[in-house]
């Protein structure tokens, strides 16, 4: 008998992948983790912040330094990425918690301590559109009122152009970088190899485990799920920065 079909998933060879190659990959990375860390306003009181597909947790860390009162967890579908960020992140002791989570799922959405934010990196665009706007709704459920949603991912260009120039601007980012960092395109080697730029492929396949919906789609989701603020802070090469808060009515 045949298996049931399974879902095209983020596999551990993926992990990997990220782990070496990351640095090449992401356009602009930390100027990226610099600005998720600006939008997040000064929490009033000591709280969470979580940090869903948190990879090995460069992000992370970052917010455990940049907001000293908070806890951070990190929620992710990979034990190498969860064995990561366990082993580095070892020194901030209490503050860093871990859990490992199917984004997709729900019985995470519930937590029993207060959430300043919720950010994530590169992993929404795993979700269809239909888990986005479910997501998008449960976040605002459990922030506290005027906590924030911040999510850097790669958006779906709006037509055929769009893709196109994103398309390029990514290539042309990640060559510069492997010029920059190595003096040679070894990093943007692999990057070709695997066929990483979502952009440059003609057409959509389905059964990749990249499912990236238009910023616009996903300003006016987040809008709909009920935050106020929602603002685009940084875009380069198809990637963006973007968010909002929950509504805080006691708030001066
Ligand atoms: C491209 S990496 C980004 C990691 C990190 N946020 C960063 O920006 O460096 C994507 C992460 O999402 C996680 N991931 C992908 N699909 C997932 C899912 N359905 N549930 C939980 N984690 C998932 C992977 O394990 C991986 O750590």
């Amino acid at each position: 008998m045949q298996d049931a079909v399974t879902k095209p998933q983020w596999e551990e060879d993926n992990s990997q992948d990220f782990i070496d190659y990351g640095k090449y990959f992401v356009p602009d990375r930390e100027v990226q983790i610099n600005c998720i860390c600006e939008v997040i306003p000064p929490p009033s009181k000591p709280a969470y912040i979580l940090d869903l597909c948190c990879g090995e947790g460069l992000l992370t860390r970052a917010l455990l330094d940049k907001f000293p009162e908070c806890h951070v967890y990190g929620l992710d579908g990979s034990p190498k990425m969860l064995a990561h960020v366990e082993e580095s992140l070892a020194d901030y002791g209490e503050r860093i918690k871990t859990r490992q989570f199917d984004l997709a799922a729900t019985d995470w959405r519930e937590l029993p301590f207060p959430i300043h934010a919720v950010v994530s990196s590169l992993a929404i665009h795993h979700l269809d559109g239909t888990e986005k706007q479910a997501l998008f709704k449960d976040m605002v459920s459990l922030l506290m009122p005027g906590g924030s949603l911040i999510i850097a991912d790669l958006t779906e260009p709006m037509d055929q152009f769009g893709k196109k120039l994103a398309a390029q601007a990514w290539d042309e980012v990640v060559r510069q970088r492997s010029l920059d960092l190595d003096g040679d395109l070894k990093g943007y080697d692999y990057f070709c190899e695997l066929g990483w730029n979502h952009y440059a492929q003609s057409e959509p396949d389905p059964d990749s485990i990249d499912k990236p919906s238009s910023l616009f789609d996903q300003l006016k989701w987040l809008d709909e799920a009920g935050f106020i603020g929602v603002d685009v802070f940084w875009m380069k090469a198809g990637h963006a920065i973007f968010g909002g808060r929950k509504p805080n009515p006691g708030a001066k």
